[in-house]
């Protein structure tokens, strides 16, 4: 049993931060054609990518407003437990989600607004929430890492089945306005995925400010960052060491099995060879 997680809609959250109610007023939720929505799978380089738009659309522009922690900037849709007031929210709105498809408002379902959704190779997504949720005990119950990649592999933890969330969005990339992006890509450059969000938003910005965007968005300047690393702050569970763990491609290797890693195949490969990205497993590969 795991007294956190609860079931709405076929769909897994955390007790402490969100109601079924919330969850079901959201379909109504108005969109503006400006709002800029992040979309992600737990552990899939979401505060990397808020701390990005906070960067790209903040800094240079501050007007005393430095301190505001990157969460405040980029909030989530969903687990408003701060309810802050969305609906009074100058334009644009930049706001973080892992709902899938199915669950988001329905203007946004309907092609209002632009989308970044950032996908993460699903073994070390799995690797990453193993060790988040361990540390954190408000999130799925941890036995170990056998039970935990079963439970991934059922689609039992937060942003429940990874195929069903990537496959869900991705199949309506016609219909959306959608940048996807891969954390693995973030890695390789992050320089060009940062060009390749400012071109998706129309954001200009000078090679100086790009610069700094880049610099700051860094494993190792957001670890010291206090407004990237909220999680020390808001939690008091976390330090930033813990949840800026490693940030790197292919840990997985480090702790999946060759028989675990075989079965996540014999589970995940088929389906996800139908999806229309590369996938690195590996930092080798790049
Ligand atoms: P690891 O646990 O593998 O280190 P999310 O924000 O979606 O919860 O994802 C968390 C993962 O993103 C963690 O992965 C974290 O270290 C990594 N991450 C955060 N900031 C990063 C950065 N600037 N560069 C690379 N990885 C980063």
């Amino acid at each position: 049993s795991n007294k956190y997680l609860f079931k709405h809609k076929g769909s897994y959250f955390l007790q402490d931060t969100v109601t079924p109610e919330y969850i079901d007023s959201l379909e109504d939720f108005e969109i503006r054609d400006s709002d800029v929505f992040l979309v992600t799978f737990p552990k899939s380089g979401t505060v990397w990518t808020q701390n990005i738009l906070s960067l790209i659309y903040h800094e240079g522009h501050r007007n005393g407003t430095e301190d505001t922690n990157v969460i405040d900037r980029v909030p989530w849709l969903e687990y408003n437990v701060r309810k802050r007031d969305y609906v009074n929210r100058p334009s644009p709105r930049l706001f973080a989600t892992h709902l899938p498809y199915y669950l988001v408002p329905k203007e946004l379902r309907q092609g209002k607004a632009k989308i970044i959704y950032v996908a993460r190779n699903p073994k070390d997504a799995l690797v990453s929430r193993y060790h988040f949720s361990k540390l954190y005990f408000k999130n799925e119950k941890v036995e170990d890492f056998e039970t935990f990649m079963e439970m991934f592999l059922a689609g039992k933890v937060v942003g429940n089945l990874w195929l069903d969330h990537i496959e869900g969005w991705s199949a309506q990339r016609d219909n959306l306005n959608i940048l996807f992006l891969l954390y693995e890509e973030m890695k390789k450059d992050l320089r060009i995925s940062v060009l390749k969000i400012c071109n998706f938003l129309g954001k200009k910005l000078t090679e100086e400010e790009l610069n700094d965007v880049v610099e700051k968005a860094s494993f190792d300047k957001m670890r010291l960052d206090h407004r990237a690393n909220y999680i020390n702050t808001s939690s008091g569970i976390l330090n930033s060491n813990q949840f800026f763990r490693k940030g790197t491609v292919g840990e997985w290797k480090n702790m999946m099995t060759v028989a675990q890693s075989e079965r996540f195949d014999s589970i995940f490969m088929e389906r996800m060879e139908k999806l229309p990205f590369k996938f690195f497993w590996d930092i080798n590969e790049f």
